[in-house]
């Protein structure tokens, strides 16, 4: 019997890095979660190899790589907060940019040689053109999705250079939860459309619907909800995808399947059977319309569908660990590692 391969997750205890954790450990993977915990939560790890540090600290990822034997490195950590990062270039630039290099530099010196790269459809910026493709150009308006189109751009010169292999993943908008019910989303301050309509819908103040007057069916802006367990799904493939030997690429991760605000909120009352109370706000600057994947070529390549793509699901999903966790993690029993 070979022993199992181990997998480096960086932000593995935040909302998407803890799925697809649990995830790969159930796929045979030895995961080992290296985090700040600037965002994340300990208890999120399920009781995994944790380690607490820094990805900006190249001597600590080089530590933790050689320490706990990893083939791979899964790259989520990084900061998200798009209204953030235009208050704050400076901060998002290192964390997320910086980071990343470190993390790869420590990679490319313990001779680990297979990323999967966290990227966001904040690439695109404004669409040219919907569904978007992954050959869409990449123009992004926020320096978050900057310092995300930095690390992919600088990814192909890791592979020349170091020989380090590269799958860029490119989601839409993350939602949903662990339909086991261990995990869910808990972030400071809640910036995600679904658990905010719960909060709405949970007496928390009224969701604000940011624009009802965009060229869109019911005026109000087109996403694409992707579950969380198929993005994990996602990063599974990729990762064996690199160890059979597959070329680096990009793909985009989606649903392809647009709904607007209005629909979430319908979803919302539906699955929670309460009221969402909501008000109307101004249009944010650099909120597109209508953004949605084109995700034929992750099915083509990785063989990749996505297995729970009805709004209803997700937010079903997303709703029973909210309802049960209340406090996010805060009150949820810490596992040890074993
Ligand atoms: N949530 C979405 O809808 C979405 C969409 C597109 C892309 N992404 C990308 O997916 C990744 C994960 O997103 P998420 O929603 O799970 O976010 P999250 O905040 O829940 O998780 C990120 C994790 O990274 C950790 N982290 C941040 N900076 C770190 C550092 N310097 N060193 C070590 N750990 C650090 C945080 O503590 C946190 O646990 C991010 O890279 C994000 O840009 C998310």
């Amino acid at each position: 019997m070979t022993a199992p391969r181990t997998v480096m997750i960086t932000g593995g205890a935040g909302y998407i890095g803890s799925h697809t954790a649990k995830v790969l450990r159930r796929a045979g993977y030895r995961t080992v979660i290296f985090d700040n915990l600037s965002a994340g939560h300990r208890e999120a790890c399920l009781g995994a190899p944790f380690i607490e540090g820094d990805i900006r600290d190249t001597a600590s990822v080089r530590r933790a790589l050689r320490d706990s034997g990893a083939t791979a490195v899964v790259h989520f950590a990084a900061w998200l907060v798009v209204p953030d990062s235009i208050t704050d270039p400076a901060g998002y630039y290192r964390n997320n940019v910086l980071g990343s290099l470190a993390t790869l530099e420590a990679m490319a010196a313990e001779g680990c040689q297979h990323v999967v790269f966290s990227s966001t459809c904040a690439v695109y910026g404004e669409p040219v053109s919907v569904p978007l493709e992954e050959d869409h150009p990449t123009a992004p308006i926020s320096p978050y999705g900057q310092t995300k189109l930095a690390v992919e751009q600088a990814l192909p010169h890791f592979e020349r250079a170091y020989g380090l292999r590269s799958i860029r993943l490119r989601y839409f908008n993350a939602a949903g939860a662990d339909p086991e019910g261990e995990l869910g989303e808990d972030h400071t301050p809640e910036i995600h459309a679904i658990p905010r309509a719960f909060d709405a819908a949970s007496g928390g103040s009224p969701f604000e619907i940011f624009g009802e007057d965009y060229p869109t069916p019911d005026g109000t802006c087109l996403r694409d909800y992707i579950h969380v367990m198929d993005l994990a799904d996602a990063h599974l493939r990729a990762l064996q995808r690199l160890e059979q030997g597959g070329a680096s690429a990009t793909y985009n991760v989606g649903t392809e399947r647009p709904s607007s605000v209005r629909d979430v909120l319908a979803a919302v009352e539906r699955v929670t059977g309460r009221t969402v109370s909501r008000r109307s706000s101004p249009r944010r600057p650099g909120d597109p319309a209508t953004l949605y994947a084109s995700a034929a070529r992750i099915r083509a390549e990785l063989g990749w569908v996505a297995s729970r793509p009805a709004l209803e699901t997700i937010v079903a999903d997303a709703w029973r660990w909210h309802s049960t966790h209340p406090r996010g993690f805060a009150g949820t029993a810490r596992t040890e590692p074993a």
